[in-house]
């Protein structure tokens, strides 16, 4: 008999085709004018404003609930539009952009003054991004201003995977929710900065470190302390669910409560008969697909009324390192009540 937790896991996915052009055509609208429209890229469901239109932008922050001091990602559909948007884009960026753009990589670089400041958080640097997903890139087209967009959930909150996700947070608080099915990566773009004397990787994401650095060398990755000013809004409990995330190697802990277990792999019937509910991210053990279904089933679980959700630790390698890398961030002290 098949476990319903795990086949929404695998199957829920393929339900939507893409808005109709209209659709799009009417989001774009919304955007020139100063709306805000949420929004499907490959990584995750972003929630876009016009980057030059600073009360646009700042309704963005307020439906969020999001902090000032935690800068926008600004998305174009042309590397034509970085001009706009950049001062200067030194040699390895450009590196970066010819490789992995369009693509879940945002690299950040001394910002144009035109760029209203409530996007970079009154940082001199902006991130930009080209997303690999048709219907943003239909829409940035269309929209013809490079759009500033975080991701489309409640600040500190699981980032959204597919529409749904975006309406449990933000419906009747956006002017449109463009629906284009689930997300394909599923977890945010990586951030490299090139706003200091060496590149720093500020978030690992959709696009592999490893294969970023087979470009332009070892990045360097911030101290914890230094975080803040380097890219706020990491240091912060992140991408979190109510209930507590708790990363154990041996995951047959805490009797008496009720457990869920966010698994990579499936799991023999000995570890498994100790949780109420298991999610399994991948079959085969691909990374990849286990990032596509992280934050889906780290939402099925929240609602699973669980006392602790455990997780294992993933392989840093490959899509593993932004994995290890949001799991940490929701685990970070939460109490667990028994
Ligand atoms: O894949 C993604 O990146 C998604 C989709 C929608 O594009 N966006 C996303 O945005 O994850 P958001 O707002 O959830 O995360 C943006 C993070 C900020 O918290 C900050 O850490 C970093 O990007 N960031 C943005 N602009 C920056 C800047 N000028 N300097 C340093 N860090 C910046
Ligand atoms: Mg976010």
């Amino acid at each position: 008999m098949f476990n319903m937790t795990q086949i929404e896991t695998f199957h829920k996915s393929s339900i939507r085709a893409q808005p109709p052009a209209s659709e799009i055509a009417s989001a774009a609208r919304i955007l020139r004018d100063g709306g805000i429209v949420a929004f499907p890229t490959e990584t995750v469901y972003g929630l876009g404003a016009d980057a030059f239109n600073a009360q646009a932008v700042a309704r963005v922050f307020e439906v969020k609930k999001r902090p000032r001091f935690d800068p926008l990602i600004v998305h174009i559909h042309d590397v034509a539009q970085l001009e706009l948007v950049a001062e200067s884009v030194p040699a390895g960026a450009w590196k970066l952009i010819r490789k992995f753009w369009p693509g879940p990589l945002t690299i950040v670089v001394p910002k144009r003054p035109a760029v209203a400041d409530i996007v970079t958080a009154g940082l001199p640097n902006v991130g930009v991004r080209m997303p690999r997903h048709s219907v943003a890139l239909e829409l940035l087209r269309a929209a013809q201003t490079p759009i500033a967009a975080p991701s489309a959930n409640l600040f500190g909150r699981i980032s959204p995977t597919d529409a749904a996700h975006v309406r449990e947070h933000l419906a009747g608080s956006v002017d449109m929710i463009l629906d284009g099915g689930p997300c394909s990566v599923g977890i945010e773009s990586t951030i490299v900065s090139f706003a200091g004397k060496v590149p720093m990787l500020l978030r690992p994401g959709g696009t592999p470190t490893e294969e970023i650095e087979n470009l332009i060398g070892e990045l360097c990755v911030p101290e914890p302390t230094s975080q803040m000013s380097a890219s706020p809004g990491r240091s912060l409990r992140h991408y979190a669910p109510a209930t507590p995330v708790v990363i154990a190697t041996t995951p047959s802990i805490l009797p008496g409560l009720r457990k869920g277990l966010l698994a990579f792999t499936p799991q023999p019937d000995y570890i498994t008969r100790d949780f109420d509910v298991v999610e399994v991210l991948s079959h085969n053990g691909s990374l990849n697909e286990a990032a596509c279904n992280l934050f889906a089933a780290l939402r099925r679980l929240d609602q699973s009324k669980l006392d602790v959700i455990i997780a294992k630790k993933f392989p840093e390698q490959g899509l593993g390192r932004a994995i290890n890398d949001r799991l940490s961030r929701a685990s970070q002290s939460k109490r667990i009540e028994p």
